[in-house]
């Protein structure tokens, strides 16, 4: 069994990838920002929820956009479990609305959770994992790092730049035998992302887009509806998806897992194509070894 860090635990797919793997027997350090404070209700019921079925999970305060809580948490978990073997990236935000209405600054705060987060957590956990020449990495992308939808391209622009970083990562640490993996969830509206989005911080410039500003309302009124018709996914799949990639023997997991329901499969092909030309691109540079994981020693 593994000592597994989950970021963003407090709610959603985070709080059920926590449990899930709970239930699996793994040490769980669900990780949280303020569980002592604006979160101390959600780390409670995260507590109680795997107690009652004879497990734990472990609550560590840990905010992805601050280095020193990122080492803080790592330094804690590290002294209680000895080493970390499974870092799940899980925390996230999303944004709605016209690129043109995000400023830098706000596309900055995005991509400060999105993307330098999971920098971050995997350069606090890379050096462990690979002195003993085994880990795995767990990236919660998106369907929406493959696939571009209007209105969505603050968000889906920090989820191609996350699969970037995580995709390079695969290759560069499979040889030391640490392992990456791209879970892609599709759109699952019962969790508390559409609560939590980063608004647009110029509004203003919809005005000159007429009828096509009024759009992305529209997409999010029936997001809305989906998630209160009862036929929404069941964001339970995303945490079922985490736990068989931990689960997987090293060395047979894929570099990308599609969980989308009910979606077009878009981004199953893209993933189809792009593994293809990823593999001609490595031979090209005679790396073809690189992405093969290393049996730990
Ligand atoms: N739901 C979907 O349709 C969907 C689809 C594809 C991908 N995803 C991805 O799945 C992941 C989880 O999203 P979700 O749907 O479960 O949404 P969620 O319920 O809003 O959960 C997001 C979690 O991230 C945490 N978080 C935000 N900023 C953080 C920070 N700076 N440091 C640490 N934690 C932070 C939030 O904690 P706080 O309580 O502290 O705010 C929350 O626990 C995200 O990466 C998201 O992009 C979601």
């Amino acid at each position: 069994m593994s000592t597994v860090l989950v970021t963003g635990s407090s709610t959603g797919f985070g709080r059920l990838i926590a449990l899930e793997l709970a239930r699996e027997g793994h040490r769980v350090f669900a990780t949280m920002r303020e569980p002592e404070g604006r979160n101390a209700p959600a780390a409670e019921s995260a507590r109680a929820a795997a107690r009652a079925e004879g497990r734990a999970v472990e609550v560590v305060a840990l905010d992805v956009t601050r280095d020193d809580s990122v080492s803080a948490a790592v330094d804690t978990i590290l002294s209680r479990a000895g080493a970390l073997d499974v870092l799940v990236n899980n925390a996230g935000v999303a944004c709605a609305g016209l690129v043109e209405t995000f400023t830098p600054a706000a596309a900055q705060r995005v991509f400060d959770v999105n993307v330098y987060g999971p920098l971050r957590m995997a350069r606090a956990v890379l050096p462990g994992m690979r002195r003993r020449g085994s880990g795995l990495v767990v990236y919660v992308s998106s369907t929406l790092g493959r696939e571009v939808t209007p209105f969505l391209g603050v968000y889906a622009a920090s989820k191609f730049a996350l699969e970037a970083l995580a995709e390079s990562l695969r290759y560069e640490t499979a040889p030391l035998g640490v392992d990456s993996v791209i879970v892609q969830p599709g759109t699952f509206p019962t969790t508390a992302i559409l609560g939590n989005l980063v608004a647009p911080d110029d509004a203003a410039r919809a005005e000159g887009y007429g009828p096509v500003a009024q759009l992305p309302a529209g997409l999010f009124a029936g997001l809305g509806e989906l998630a209160r018709s009862g036929r929404a996914p069941d964001p339970q799949r995303v945490a079922d998806a985490v736990a068989a990639v931990v689960r997987a023997p090293v060395g047979s997991r894929p570099a990308r897992v599609v969980v989308d329901p009910n979606g077009s499969g878009g981004a199953a092909r893209l993933n189809a194509l792009s593994a293809e030309v990823q593999s001609s691109i490595l031979a090209g540079f005679g790396l073809e070894a690189l992405g093969a994981v290393r049996p730990a020693r």
